[in-house]
């Protein structure tokens, strides 16, 4: 099965009360553990390619290393830009076989978000390309770029129709308290469920995409401290809150932190108990193997995708 778009995938999602786990690739054990979870369950997925992601691993192997895992799993899966933050990597992305583009114009004034984002939208839809926008502004560390609390911002529920009208996306992330990377509330984990909602009656039937949205799974946290790691204080959503959104609006919930803390853990402990390894087989095979079994979990358990293809 060639790439898809996600069209379809948010159109059941929607209707069906679940969402689409898109999950952040930077090499080919991250790709083989997800695609090997999603296989096995019978998963639609999006697999998500940040500008960090392009130049540690390069465009090319990225793009080749997720055609191999359609030809080995047959499954149907969208190749996204993650954060793309001008009109010149979406358009790269775009001519470079992506079949799903996100161009995040959060940080600009809401005239220049919109200005760029139809930019992108117009040359993405006439190569058959779709678009994910966002409005309002999460906290939190991606790539070189770290957004205080201070300078986080809610999505204005009042913004997103004239947003969507004008831009023309195909979805829309949000900003309801989530925060990319491993350390998301201070104190109680608490989401703005109340703008969602009114997001969700100001666009009805419209894909909403919840971004910084790993678990930051308790266990994989405890194997760093323990194998030598310093974490303290991590936090991340709990999972009955991914499951809330994800019976919402939400179609698609982005998760990056989890893979990086499940690869970490596994290649932690495995030195810990094997120190004389020197074969990057032996420690990157269990770290596929707790990515693969963490992603199932998600499938299953938190999004609730499973059995949808
Ligand atoms: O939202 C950001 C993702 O976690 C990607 O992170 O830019 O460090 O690859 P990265
Ligand atoms: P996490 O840091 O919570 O995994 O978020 C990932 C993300 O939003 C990628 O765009
Ligand atoms: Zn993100």
């Amino acid at each position: 099965m060639p790439l898809v778009t996600s069209t379809e995938m948010f159109k059941k999602a929607y209707e069906g009360g679940y969402a689409i786990g898109a999950f952040n690739v930077n090499n080919m054990e991250i790709i083989q553990g997800i695609t090997e979870a999603a296989k096995e369950e019978r998963a639609p997925l999006i697999l998500q390619v940040s500008a960090g992601a392009r130049k540690y691993a390069n465009h090319t192997y990225l793009l080749k290393l997720v055609e191999a895992a359609l030809i080995e799993t047959d499954l149907p899966i969208v190749l996204h830009l993650d954060h793309g933050e001008d009109f010149e990597i979406c358009k790269a992305c775009i001519d470079g076989g992506f079949t799903s583009v996100m161009i995040d114009g959060s940080k600009h004034s809401f005239e220049e978000n919109i200005r760029i984002t139809r930019q992108v939208v117009e040359y993405a839809h006439d190569h058959g390309v779709v678009v994910e926008g966002e409005l309002g502004r999460l906290a939190g560390v991606e790539d070189d770029v770290k957004v205080s609390e201070e300078e986080s911002a809610y999505t204005r529920p009042e913004e997103v129709e004239e947003f969507v009208a004008r831009t023309g996306v195909d979805s829309l992330a949000i900003a309801i308290g989530t925060s990319h990377g491993a350390y998301k509330f201070k104190g109680e984990p608490r989401l703005r469920f109340d703008i969602l909602e009114e997001i969700q009656r100001r666009l009805p039937g419209f894909p909403i995409v919840l971004h910084g949205a790993s678990s930051v799974v308790p266990e994989f946290v405890e194997m760093i401290n323990k194998y030598g790691g310093n974490m303290p204080g991590a936090q991340g959503v709990p999972e009955e809150m991914l499951r809330k959104a994800a019976s919402m609006a939400v179609c698609k919930i982005n998760i990056d932190s989890d893979l990086r803390l499940a690869m970490t853990a596994t290649i932690r402990k495995h030195f810990a108990e094997h120190p004389g390894d020197f074969d990057p087989r032996q420690y990157l095979k269990p770290a596929r193997e707790a990515i693969k079994a963490m992603v199932k979990h998600k499938i299953v358990n938190v999004l609730g995708c499973n059995n949808k293809i």
